[in-house]
């Protein structure tokens, strides 16, 4: 069965933290680490897009001094990352209300969006102060600043959310044990699978991945209709 794109919520960097007496910002770093081995994963297995969230909107209720420490991380793994996605033949993009980001993070996107852009690897796209209610609203909001007067569809919507041409996430998987949604790709994943790691995040890696890739190779996607 095809497995275009994976999409990751990446839960519980906080729990592994605390169950090792740590400052829950070690917990964000370990999961930086899980992000690493978990796009090179995916690469090895061939998938063309994997996406992952790094930051939804709800995000900034967080004590500032976590907030803080997170926006650090983004800025130190695009900023250093950079060179060595582009030798790895990944492109890097980014979703989610990227201009109410602090102003250096926005020119460190940019930038790395522009140095990545002809890899073909793998599409690697964090969504980074992202929220899947707030996607559809930009989506309208543009809608009505470009003057649409047509018939919105399916089509029109889609076309206008942040970025257009990604393939809808054929698997969502969710660490940690949680079974939530929490706002990610809610347009998109109309019709994904979900997989569920009782794994925390920075303790994600290859095998994980391809016990979740093995589970979604199981299932018979019907979207709607009946066994084909
Ligand atoms: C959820 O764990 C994790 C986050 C809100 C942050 C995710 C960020 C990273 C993995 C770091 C960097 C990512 C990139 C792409 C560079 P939690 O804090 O909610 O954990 P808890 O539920 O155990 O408290």
């Amino acid at each position: 069965m095809s497995l275009k794109h994976i999409a990751i919520i990446m839960d519980g960097n906080g729990r592994w933290a605390k169950k090792r007496h740590l400052p829950r910002l070690l917990g964000h770093r370990a999961g930086v680490k899980a992000v690493e081995r978990t796009v090179r994963a995916a690469a090895d297995f061939g998938i063309p897009y994997l996406s992952l969230y790094a930051f939804s909107t709800e995000n900034w209720k967080r004590p500032q001094t976590e907030v803080k420490g997170l926006m650090s991380l983004f800025r130190y793994y695009i900023n250093k990352k950079v060179l060595e996605l582009v030798k790895e033949d990944v492109r890097l993009r980014f979703a989610g209300r990227i201009k109410e980001l602090p102003k250096d993070i926005q020119e460190i996107i940019h930038e790395a969006e522009n140095e990545t852009e002809k890899g073909q690897r793998l599409q690697l796209i964090v969504c980074l102060n992202y929220g899947g209610r707030q996607e559809i609203v930009d989506a309208v909001q543009k809608l009505l600043k470009d003057g649409y007067k047509g018939e919105v569809t399916e089509e029109t919507i889609r076309s206008h959310l942040y970025l257009p041409d990604l393939p809808d996430p054929d698997l969502i998987i969710r660490t940690s044990g949680e079974y939530r949604l929490s706002n990610f790709w809610l347009w998109e994943g109309s019709y994904s699978e979900f997989y569920f790691s009782s794994l925390l995040w920075p303790d994600f890696n290859k095998e994980a991945l391809q016990e979740a890739i093995l589970s979604y190779e199981k299932r018979d996607r019907r979207y709607g209709g009946i066994q084909r």
